[in-house]
């Protein structure tokens, strides 16, 4: 199936970001938000991401026009009826986003696919919201999405070949590096990412190291590019917590288990970057410019 027109509910973060590699990919992209305040934001976000593109001479004043001229922002799902392809990106909520796929089943032709940038959730349950379980399919993006190659194409038990196969060709034609994976929980790169960074918690818990050598002993140890503990700032706590819990529900064991110091520190507001705070302080522009010194209290 040919895929020309895409519809991205959820001009957030990962939202604005898929929609700016599919418009740069040449795909007809309709932005959606609830919030009039989150399209605007997401359109001058790419804009200026394409600017820094230009200046960088990776892309051409022409290139970044083309690819402007692609996007159009909608705060209706009712100008999702001609799309070939939805991406739902809004914020990680079971229920918020069956609502979506629910919504968007009545609006769309029956062969347009519906796919979830989930972290999480399972596609096997989004895809019962729908009457096209076949069609329904997980599109796991990395952060930053311009700069992440990855991509997880997750499918659940009903998902079809076709469909799977389509979606593996959109990958390509947006540059990105397909991976499958089942619908289990965490898929493959947060199943082994997430308790890593938990564990450093623990580790930070148990006061077996600072802040900083728990960073510096995966950097310089293993060749990470980053500590897990920023990581896991980067991320934010709160999304770390969640995450943990589904873990240690749906698999039910205690290495699952999210640490005690991150319920506290998410409890006290502590969130990461995006809070100004987590295990390190940031300034305004989310530099690091320290430790956390309220990790002197635990
Ligand atoms: N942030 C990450 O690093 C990351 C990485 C991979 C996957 N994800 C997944 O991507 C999804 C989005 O994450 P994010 O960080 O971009 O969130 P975000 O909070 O930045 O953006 C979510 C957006 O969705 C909008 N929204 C909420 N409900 C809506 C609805 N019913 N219809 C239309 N818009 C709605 C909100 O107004 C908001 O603008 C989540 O499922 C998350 O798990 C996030």
């Amino acid at each position: 199936m040919e895929i020309k027109k895409i519809f991205v509910v959820g001009a957030g973060f990962m939202g604005s970001g898929i929609a700016q590699v599919a418009i740069q990919s040449g795909f007809d992209v309709t932005i959606n938000d609830q919030r009039e305040a989150a399209l605007e934001g997401a359109k001058v976000n790419i804009e200026k991401r394409l600017t820094r593109l230009v200046t960088k001479g990776k892309i051409t004043e022409e290139d970044k026009a083309i690819a402007m001229s692609h996007l159009s922002t909608s705060s209706s799902v009712h100008s999702a009826t001609d799309a070939d392809l939805v991406i739902e990106a809004i914020f990680e909520n079971l229920d918020a986003k069956r609502a979506v796929f629910e919504q968007l089943d009545k609006i769309c032709g029956r062969n347009t696919i519906f796919a979830s940038n989930t972290s999480s959730i399972s596609l096997t349950s989004l895809a019962a919201a729908t009457s096209r379980a076949d069609r329904v399919v997980g599109m796991h993006f990395f952060s930053p999405v311009p700069a992440m190659r990855l991509v997880e194409v997750v499918y659940g038990l009903r998902t079809s070949q076709e469909t799977i196969d389509t979606i593996m060709s959109i990958g390509d034609k947006m540059n990105k590096k397909m991976i499958l994976a089942k619908d289990k929980p965490g898929f493959i790169v947060n199943r082994m990412l997430l308790p890593m960074l938990n564990e450093a918690v623990q580790i930070l818990d148990e006061d077996i190291g600072s802040v900083e050598d728990t960073d510096e002993g995966m950097k310089l140890g293993c060749n990470h590019p980053m500590g897990p503990l920023e990581l896991a700032d980067m991320v934010g706590l709160d999304i770390l917590l969640e995450v943990m819990e589904t873990f240690y529900t749906d698999l039910g064991d205690t290495k699952y288990r999210p640490a005690h110091l991150l319920r506290k520190m998410v409890a006290a507001g502590y969130l990461g970057q995006k809070s100004g705070a987590g295990f390190y302080i940031y300034d305004k522009d989310r530099k690091k410019v320290g430790v956390n010194p309220v990790l002197d209290k635990h």
